[in-house]
C-alpha cells in the first residue's frame, strides 16, 4: 500500500494554487541585502503592495516600535524609524502569513503565527548565545528566521489537505498523552515537519531551510551539513512552547535535545536571560503576527 507521505507527496505536486513564494519579500530582502539600500529605496518597493504599507505603518506606530516618536504616516519614516532588520523581519513575516491565509480554518491563525514569529525571532537568541561562534556564522540568520517561521506549516497543510488523518492523530495524541509529532510518525510514518517541507522544497530557497523544517522534531537526525540549523530551530521551537507563546495544537511536547543543547554550546547559566529575552521578543512579534 502507498504511504501517507507518498500520498501527500503526489497530492501536494498535483495541487494547483499552492502557496508560492512571494515576490515582493524577495525584493524587500534582496534590496535589504545591497550595499546601496537607503530607506527611501525599501519604502520604494514596499509602497507598491498595500498591505505591506499598512502592516509596516502599524508596526512603526505600535506602542513597542514607537517609542517618544509622533505618529508617521509616511513609509520612510517608518522603514527609518523600525531599522533595515526590523522591516525584512515584517515583510518576510507578513507576506508569508498572507501566503497562507486561505489554509487551515481549523487552526487559530494568530495563535499559529505568534507562536511561529517568536519561534524565528528565538532562533537569532540561540545563535547568538551559542558558544559555537565558528559554525554559527556558517547559518545565514535570515535562513534560520524564515526556518523558525515556517517550521509548523505542515500542520496548515495537513489541516487544508487531510484533516481526517490530522483530527486522527491529534485524539490519538491526546488520549495517549503524547506528542502530535509522536502520533503522527506512529500512524503516518512521517510527521508535519517533512509535510511542510515537501512544499517548501517546491520553492526555491535553501536547503538548510527545508531541512530545519523537515526535523524540527527530530534535530539530531537532520543531514549533517543542516544538523545545527535544525537545532536551532528546534529548541526556538521548545522554549515557544515552554513558555507558551502562541499555539499551533500541538499539545503536549516531548521535551528538548540535550544533543542540540550540547552541540550549539549552549550554558544553563544563559537560561534566565534567554527566556528574558525571548519574552522580550515574543511582545514584538504579537505586533508582527497580527498586523
Ligand atoms: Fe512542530
Ligand atoms: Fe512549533
Amino acid at each position: 500500500m502507498q504511504s501517507f507521505e507518498q500520498r501527500a507527496k503526489e497530492l501536494l505536486q498535483s495541487l494547483e494554487g499552492l502557496p508560492t513564494v512571494p515576490d515582493v519579500m524577495l525584493k524587500v530582502n534582496r534590496e535589504i541585502g545591497s550595499p546601496s539600500a537607503t530607506a527611501r529605496s525599501l519604502a520604494a518597493i514596499i509602497r507598491n503592495d498595500p498591505s505591506l504599507v499598512a502592516a509596516v505603518l502599524r508596526a512603526a506606530n505600535s506602542p513597542i516600535y514607537r517609542g517618544r516618536y509622533a505618529e508617521t504616516t509616511s513609509i520612510q519614516n517608518a522603514v527609518a524609524r523600525l531599522g533595515f532588520k526590523e522591516v525584512g523581519r515584517i515583510v518576510t513575516s507578513v507576506s508569508l502569513i498572507r501566503t497562507f491565509e486561505g489554509l487551515g480554518s481549523g487552526i487559530d491563525h494568530k495563535a499559529f503565527w505568534y507562536h511561529s514569529v517568536t519561534t524565528g525571532i528565538a532562533t537569532g537568541i540561540f545563535r547568538r548565545y551559542s558558544t559555537r561562534k565558528q559554525e554559527m556564522e556558517t547559518i545565514e540568520a535570515e535562513s534560520a528566521f524564515v526556518a523558525g517561521l515556517l517550521h509548523d506549516i505542515g500542520i496548515l497543510l495537513m489541516d487544508q489537505y487531510f484533516p481526517e488523518e490530522l483530527a486522527l492523530v491529534k485524539s490519538t495524541a491526546s488520549k495517549l498523552h503524547i506528542p502530535l509529532a509522536q502520533a503522527e510518525r506512529a500512524a503516518l510514518d512521517t510527521d508535519h515537519g517533512r509535510i511542510g517541507a515537501m512544499l517548501l522544497r517546491r520553492w526555491s530557497i535553501p536547503e538548510e531551510v527545508v531541512s530545519a523544517v523537515a526535523w524540527h522534531h527530530d534535530p539530531d537526525l537532520a543531514p549533517p551539513e543542516h544538523r545545527r540549523i535544525a537545532q536551532i530551530v528546534h529548541l526556538a521551537d521548545f522554549i515557544c512552547v515552554n513558555q507558551a507563546i502562541g499555539d499551533t495544537g500541538e499539545g503536549l511536547y516531548e521535551g528538548f535535545s540535550e544533543g542540540a543543547w550540547h552541540d550549539l554550546g549552549l550554558s544553563v547559566s544563559d537560561v534566565e536571560s534567554m527566556l528574558e529575552e525571548v519574552r522580550t521578543e515574543a511582545d514584538r512579534s504579537e505586533v508582527i503576527a497580527t498586523v
